[in-house]
């Protein structure tokens, strides 16, 4: 099946089987290796994208799906300002290990700071249970959010 969507800004056209996820288009034949391939069962976001701005499991959706819409990946988060401020906040707060998890705690959190300038801790830690990490505990994290968060409002 032919599908067209817009991913990161660009104008793409791929056919795909229906059956084939999205994770799989991205990585195998567009070559966007940002999205990893973590537990492919919905339960660990290292294959969070953003779908018409909104995270998704790209493990978990159809590329049929998203024809039509607008497809972000860290490769186009990471060339916007917002993007650039929270990679570093990640890596200036010691919120990155290994790694792995990065590309998705920074494609959701790219979410939340976008649609609100205010958050508490508590609201953060919501909206990002759907990634996991195992190597940093989640402090970490949540203050790297919540430093771009506050120095939106300064
Ligand atoms: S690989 Fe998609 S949620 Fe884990
Ligand atoms: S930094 Fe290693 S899983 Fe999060």
């Amino acid at each position: 099946m032919k599908v067209s969507f817009k991913l990161n800004g660009n104008p793409v056209e791929v056919e795909v089987p229906p059956n084939e996820i999205l994770l799989d288009t991205l990585r195998l034949r567009l070559g966007v290796k940002g999205p990893k391939r973590g537990c492919e069962r919905a339960e660990c976001g290292t294959c969070t994208v953003l779908l018409d701005g909104k995270p998704v499991y790209s493990c978990n959706i159809l590329t049929v799906q998203v024809d039509g819409s607008s497809v972000q990946t860290i490769e186009g988060i990471a060339n916007d300002e917002l993007g650039r401020r929270l990679a570093e906040s990640f890596s200036k707060e010691g919120a990155v290990q290994c790694g792995f998890c990065t590309p998705g705690f920074v494609t959701t959190s790219y979410a939340l700071v976008k649609s609100l300038h205010e958050v508490s801790d508590e609201q953060i830690k919501k909206y990002i249970e759907g990634n996991l990490c195992r190597c940093t505990g989640y402090k970490k994290i949540v203050d790297a959010i919540k430093n771009v968060i506050s120095s939106q409002r300064k």
